[in-house]
């Protein structure tokens, strides 16, 4: 099969387009290298990649229309996956037009070249971060997403309503899927794990935001690429609604189009989360207690039934197995890589 995948030289599309890869398949990687992190690791990731013959990558933003056309005009992709974004809750606060770009206006510029080319699936990234507040856990996708705490799920969640009228016009199969803290190794150096390895080896304090009452529903990368590739292959269509007892089908009733989370169903507090890092790393950390920050959510934990009824995947690594496996390769990367 054929994929375009947006955002390869990130965290998470790196890991889906050397999975692919691995399987056989064609990748074109397009990828902005926006300097939000360390472009060392934005290259290397991209650099891994090109190792594979069948990997073509392509710099380029999202915002750039024309660019875009133009590789969908050499690269024909039977499923676009659509991962590339300005992330991050806390950096919405600070530059909130960085995220109209990207995830606006880029992932208008998506759904318009999806239409064009009539992609046979277009999957795009949101976030648990569209629940908000929501005091029902787990968060199903059935439940309201109308008032998102931070401009970045909002951005999310006006991506993932753009979609369904495209959907519903132009008869486009689209899954939208939620991921829910995702973390491992070639992670993101703004996300939590990263950030309190890093200080715990450099000796410097670690900040817990909300007192360290916030939890995470914690998902390791592997899982989620499971979880991805698996739902590759459940196109959307108003003709299969899944039936199961307990389960509803966020399935659209106006265009083939769903919402599926991708989480690891298992919640941890903030406070067990670090010391698990403790633990793993053999050194304890200084931590330094701060309230909750403006536009954070107070915990995350997804319901992973609907998931598990539409393609059998359930994530199913230990936070200290996954721990271990991100530092062992934070570890072996940090001198070359800068982090
Ligand atoms: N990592 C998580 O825990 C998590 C949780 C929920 C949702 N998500 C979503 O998953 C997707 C991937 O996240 P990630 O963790 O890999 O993030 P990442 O920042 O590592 O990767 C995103 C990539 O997109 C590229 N990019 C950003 N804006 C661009 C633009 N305008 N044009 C072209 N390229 C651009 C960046 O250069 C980067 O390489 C994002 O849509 C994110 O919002 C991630």
């Amino acid at each position: 099969m054929r994929y375009l995948i947006t955002g390869t030289a990130g965290f998470i599309g790196f890991h889906l387009a050397r999975r692919l890869l691995e399987a056989g398949h064609e990748v074109t990687g397009f990828d902005g290298m926006t300097p939000y992190y360390n472009l060392r690791l934005k290259a290397a990731r991209h650099a891994a990649l090109t190792q594979f013959p069948a990997f073509e990558p392509v710099i380029g933003m999202l915002e750039d229309r024309a660019q875009l056309a133009r590789t969908l005009s050499r690269f024909t992709p039977d499923v676009i996956i659509h991962l590339a974004a300005q992330a991050g809750v806390r950096f919405s606060l600070e530059n909130p037009k960085a995220y109209v770009d990207s995830n606006l206006i880029g992932s208008w510029n998506i759904l318009e070249l999806a239409r064009e080319i009539s992609v046979g699936h277009l999957m795009m990234a949101s976030t648990s971060s569209v629940y908000g507040a929501n005091p029902e856990v787990p968060f199903r996708e059935s439940d309201g997403t109308d008032q998102p705490l931070s401009f970045y799920a909002s951005t999310k969640k006006s991506m993932e309503v753009m979609a369904h009228s495209y959907a519903h016009l132009h008869r486009l199969p689209i899954s939208a899927f939620r991921f829910f803290t995702v973390y491992g190794p070639w992670g993101r150096p703004d996300m939590a794990l990263f950030k309190f390895v890093k200080a715990i080896l450099e000796d410097r304090e670690i900040e817990i935001y909300g007192q360290g009452q916030m939890s995470r529903d914690f998902t390791y990368i592997d899982d989620l690429i499971d979880g991805i590739v698996a739902l590759s292959a459940v196109v959307p269509s108003e003709q299969h609604r899944i039936e199961v007892a307990g389960i509803t089908d966020s399935l659209s009733r106006q265009a083939p189009y769903r919402v599926v989370n991708i989480g690891g169903g298992q919640p941890v507090a903030l406070l067990d989360f670090v010391d698990t890092v403790e633990k793993v790393l053999g050194k304890p950390a200084k931590r330094k207690l701060l309230p909750m920050q403006n536009g954070d959510v107070p915990r995350t934990y997804a319901s992973t039934d609907l998931l598990m009824a539409l393609t059998g995947a359930m994530p199913s690594t230990t936070l200290e197995d996954g721990v271990t496996t991100f530092i062992q390769w934070y570890l072996d990367h940090r001198g070359e890589l800068q982090l």
